[in-house]
């Protein structure tokens, strides 16, 4: 087991080995890369054109969650960067969440999910979702699948798609649905990415004195790669395993009291391992100037802010205003093409309500 101080002094080791073999012909060896336009997809749930349409039905079906108002889109808003403006919200099973919906624009580029990283794929993170009273707060698997089962037309997609049976939808093939459109929701051509393909007019002047700082001073050595979150799958890692790290890295700081950084322990929840106390998934920075509030809690409004704290916390580095804006400017640049979403048509409920059926 690993402690927290050899887990920090290993960070610059490995970023230094990385941008070793960048110089290398490999082709996947290199920081920073454009996004591929489409992420790994696991074997056990191939992508199909129906079942993408119908996870993202399901996306906006407010029949998917205990109040019968709120959908997928309500916290992960795909017209406002994938998620909401709120630093944490208020679950459709009446729980108060303490944590800020992560964007799930890129989500696929993830290897693990949520913040401290509970679930080792989306299937496997939804199925506890749909049950969060934090999130859709349905009370049971069988809840679920009977409130679908009752709507016919979800039946005939669901035996169409994945060779249901009579007896109806299953609650894996929901998981399966959702994550299926979710693999979909990918925003290629940031600025940045055009000038990391050789665009050299992609981006200013000022982002690249920007990521030139946010090199020196030290951000890259967590977050790089892909989806500028540490290693991607395949090389270092396999899906399903984690890049962590702690943070507050320097405790006891001003930012620290005043944004509560400190009070949730992270992934400590998960393992009950006692290094495991305050460490989280590095973030992703992409599409990062659209997703405020920052941080596990959302205690954080502004980009600026947010980079001074990183640089504080993490690496005891005061940056210059000027450092900020430089910085801000290349994580603007980090902002890719969104594609418009179309509003499904959802199937209708027959007779009464679908949300009356004993839950
Ligand atoms: C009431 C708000 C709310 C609703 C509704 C909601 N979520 Fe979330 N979602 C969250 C929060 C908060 C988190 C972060 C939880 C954590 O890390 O502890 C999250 C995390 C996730 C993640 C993990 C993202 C990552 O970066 O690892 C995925 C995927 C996700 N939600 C998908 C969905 C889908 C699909 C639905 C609809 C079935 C949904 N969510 C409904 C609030 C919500
Ligand atoms: C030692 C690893 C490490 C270093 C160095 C680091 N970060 Fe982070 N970063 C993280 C982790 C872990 C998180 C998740 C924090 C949390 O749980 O709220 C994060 C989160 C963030 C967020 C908020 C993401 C969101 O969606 O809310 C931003 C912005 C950010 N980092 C930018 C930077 C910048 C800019 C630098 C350099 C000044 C930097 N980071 C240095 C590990 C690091």
């Amino acid at each position: 087991m690993m402690n927290n101080t050899m887990r920090r002094a290993s960070i610059p080791v490995f970023f230094l080995f990385l941008l070793a073999c960048s110089s290398l012909p490999t082709k996947s060896f290199r920081p920073f890369q454009p996004l591929p336009p489409q992420p790994p997809i696991p074997a056990d749930n191939p992508q199909t054109a129906d079942k993408v349409r119908l996870g993202k039905q399901l996306f906006f079906d407010p029949r998917l969650a205990a109040d019968g108002v709120t959908t997928c889109n309500s916290c992960h808003n795909l017209a406002l960067g994938g998620d909401n403006d709120q630093a944490v919200s208020t679950g459709a099973g009446g729980g108060v969440g303490r944590r800020n919906p992560p964007t799930l624009w890129n989500v696929a580029f993830n290897t693990i999910y949520s913040w401290d990283g509970r679930a080792t794929s989306l299937e496997a993170l939804l199925a506890e979702h749909l049950l969060d009273p934090t999130a859709m707060g349905m009370p049971s698997e069988h809840s679920v699948t009977q409130r679908l089962t009752g709507i016919p037309g979800y039946r005939q997609q669901f035996a169409a798609v994945f060779s249901d049976t009579d007896a109806g939808v299953s609650y894996a093939d929901i998981t399966r649905a959702l994550s299926a459109f979710l693999r979909t929701l990918v925003t290629v051509n940031s600025p940045f990415d055009r000038y990391l393909a050789g665009d050299k007019d992609a981006v200013t002047e000022q982002v690249l004195d920007g990521f030139n700082e946010y090199i020196e001073v030290g951000c890259a050595s967590c977050h790089f790669w892909v989806n500028f979150a540490g290693p991607v799958p395949g090389l270092a890692f396999q899906m399903g395993e984690g890049f962590y790290e702690l943070f507050p890295n320097h405790p006891g700081s001003e930012y620290e009291k005043r944004y509560a950084l400190a009070e949730d322990i992270g992934r400590y929840q998960v393992t009950g391992i006692e290094t495991d106390k305050r460490m989280w998934r590095v973030s992703t920075l992409r599409n990062i100037a659209v997703t405020a509030p920052y941080f596990h809690n959302g205690s954080v409004n502004s980009l600026e802010e947010a980079v001074r704290i990183m640089a504080s916390v993490q690496l005891k580095v005061q940056l210059t205003e000027r450092q900020v804006a430089d910085m801000v400017t290349f994580l603007n640049s980090l902002t890719g093409e969104f594609p418009p979403i179309e509003l499904p048509v959802l199937p209708a409920t027959a007779g009464k309500t679908a949300l009356q059926p004993e839950l």
